[in-house]
């Protein structure tokens, strides 16, 4: 390997990037996308690795997933950019044994630093890690216009946000059978939204941040990215009915379609919300 961009890992966090930026959803530097990196990838990038930066302590801190790399977005940096000069827009970082610390290792040229909403994807990673016995690696963080905008319309609860999506498309209740969680408004970048937001990743693979944006979470990145998808169109299809029937949907899918649909595919619907 002469490049680590021949990495299929570096190429295919690339190609997320630029398809969020197609879709819309990373006005200016919004949004971040981090990967926990398998061994055997971090092995093949070692050899681009520069180990003389110093640590930075991140504000939260689980031991869990202490010693793992990831690679991050940067802080301030264009989703759109990332294509044309991942070095500057994107890195790789250790995370120390402690899980309290991160260096960058590879990438975030120019005194670049990792996303400022690191900590809430590092403790939404160990939650998640933990909970698929290592299967999940992506965490996605996003502004799509649309489920944005429902966090001006509903109750910002978890029930009412997954029955609003689950009924506006039949592959909802499919797709994220658990639902979504919902965290209140609150500054971003700090450890409060990181704790909120790991809360909720306990139950849920998508959190919504109100009249903020939208955390998805998946093995790999065509599920983390396809769940913000499914997510995003079900909320635009919601306000187009809302619009078009002036605020009085009216028919919907049955709340016991929800379910049926769901076990046609295999997977079981939260119950709690019907
Ligand atoms: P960063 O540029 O630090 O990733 O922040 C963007 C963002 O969406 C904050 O929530
Ligand atoms: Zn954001």
């Amino acid at each position: 390997m002469n490049s680590i961009l021949q990495c299929s890992a570096v190429r295919l966090f690339c190609r997320m990037c630029d398809d969020g930026w197609q879709q819309g959803w990373h006005e200016r530097n919004g949004g971040n996308l981090t990967y926990r990196m398998r061994p055997e990838e971090v092995e093949l990038c070692r050899p681009f690795f520069r180990l003389d930066r110093p640590w930075t302590s991140m504000g939260v801190s689980d031991p869990r997933l202490g010693g793992e790399y990831f690679i991050t977005t940067g802080s301030g940096k264009y989703m759109r950019n990332v294509a044309s000069a991942p070095e500057e827009n994107i890195g790789i970082v250790e995370l120390d044994s402690s899980g309290g610390a991160w260096r960058t290792v590879w990438g975030l040229e120019n005194g670049a630093v990792p996303t400022s909403e690191f900590p809430s994807h590092y403790l939404c990673h160990c939650i998640k890690a933990e909970q698929t016995g290592g299967e999940c690696r992506v965490m996605y963080h996003a502004h799509p216009a649309n489920i944005v905008a429902l966090t001006f319309v509903l109750p910002l609860t978890a029930r009412d946000f997954s029955l609003a999506l689950w009924k506006s498309e039949t592959e909802c209740p499919i797709v994220f059978p658990n639902g979504v969680g919902v965290v209140e408004w609150m500054i971003p970048g700090g450890a409060e939204i990181a704790e909120a937001t790991g809360e909720m990743m306990r139950r849920y693979d998508a959190v919504v941040w109100a009249h903020h944006g939208l955390f998805t979470s998946g093995p790999d990145f065509d599920s983390a990215f396809g769940l913000m998808h499914t997510i995003e169109k079900a909320a635009q299809i919601h306000i187009l009915a809302l619009s078009a029937s002036g605020g009085k949907l009216r028919q919907t899918i049955p709340d016991e379609g929800l379910s049926a649909a769901a076990m046609a595919f295999g997977r079981r619907l939260n119950e709690d919300f019907i």
